[in-house]
């Protein structure tokens, strides 16, 4: 024993829709999201993450079950709150699901989840999934309500939207931060796990890393963007020092 703490450790769930998209949009079968999931986990990913939407228009219903059969970390699909996805979910059984809200027109997730004032449709879904042995997670802005209403409808993790920290300049990124502390200590007050995403770059990351409690960060377009110009493995492995970084010396929460 040295008596110097061990840095905390922050899992990285790389997201690989974008690779998906770049395939999608020529119709064609590469870049393959699966061979993405491979060398991102060969890069030091904790887990991938995949957001099967309603359009289709990244994920395809192929790829979270090819993705499923051969990933040697877990993995956790992102869905919407509807029967369709649930009874999906329940047939590839991934480790986590992370219900987000989707509208067919948004370029990506915009806001959270409103869990408060929808918990009669959530808190069954939430349920139905938890009995496939799948551990479920709710996408929420950092907003006690939310947090609360996360709780009581059953969840075990919640995952903290930090895209308005992302857009934030000035003195107003102090005030997200302040926001998404407060929500991490909500949270891990009422036994919630908090994983946070959305939006995150390496320029952006080191704060969220440091966030109090944090068990994962999942990073997706980011990391795509970065793997079209340095390879999908440095990517990754950017993203992971940078993370690990921000951390270094940060005391255990
Ligand atoms: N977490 C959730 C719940 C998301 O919906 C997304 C976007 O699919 C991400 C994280 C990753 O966001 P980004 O692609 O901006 O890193």
């Amino acid at each position: 024993m040295s008596g110097i703490p061990a840095a905390r450790r922050v899992l990285l769930g790389v997201n690989v829709d974008h690779v998906a998209t770049l395939r999608q949009v020529r119709g064609v079968d590469y870049p393959d999201p699966v061979e993405a999931s491979r060398v991102a986990v060969q890069a030091g990913a904790d887990g991938i993450t995949v957001h099967l939407r309603e359009d289709r228009r990244h994920i395809q219903d192929h790829d979270v079950e090819r993705i499923r059969g051969g990933l040697t970390v877990k993995l956790n699909l992102e869905i919407a709150a509807t029967d369709e996805m649930v009874a999906i979910a329940r047939r590839i059984r991934p480790d986590d699901v992370c219900i987000v809200p989707e509208r067919r027109a948004e370029l990506t997730t915009e806001g959270g989840l409103a869990v408060a004032g929808n918990e009669r449709t959530l808190a069954p879904m939430v349920r139905a999934l938890a009995e496939a042995g799948i551990r479920v997670s709710l996408f929420v802005d950092p907003d006690p309500q939310q947090i609360a209403a996360s709780h009581a409808v059953g969840a075990t993790v919640v995952e903290l939207h930090t895209g308005r920290y992302c857009e934030v300049s000035g003195a107003a990124v102090a005030d997200e931060i302040r926001h998404l502390v407060d929500a991490a200590e909500h949270a891990h007050g009422l036994g919630l796990v908090v994983n946070a995403g959305h939006g995150l770059t390496v320029a952006n990351v080191a704060p969220v890393a440091r966030l109090p409690h944090l068990y994962e960060l999942n990073i997706g377009h980011a990391i795509v963007a970065r793997a079209v110009l340095i390879g999908m493995t440095a990517a990754v492995r950017e993203m992971r020092a940078t993370i690990d970084a921000a951390l270094a010396g940060a005391a255990a929460p």
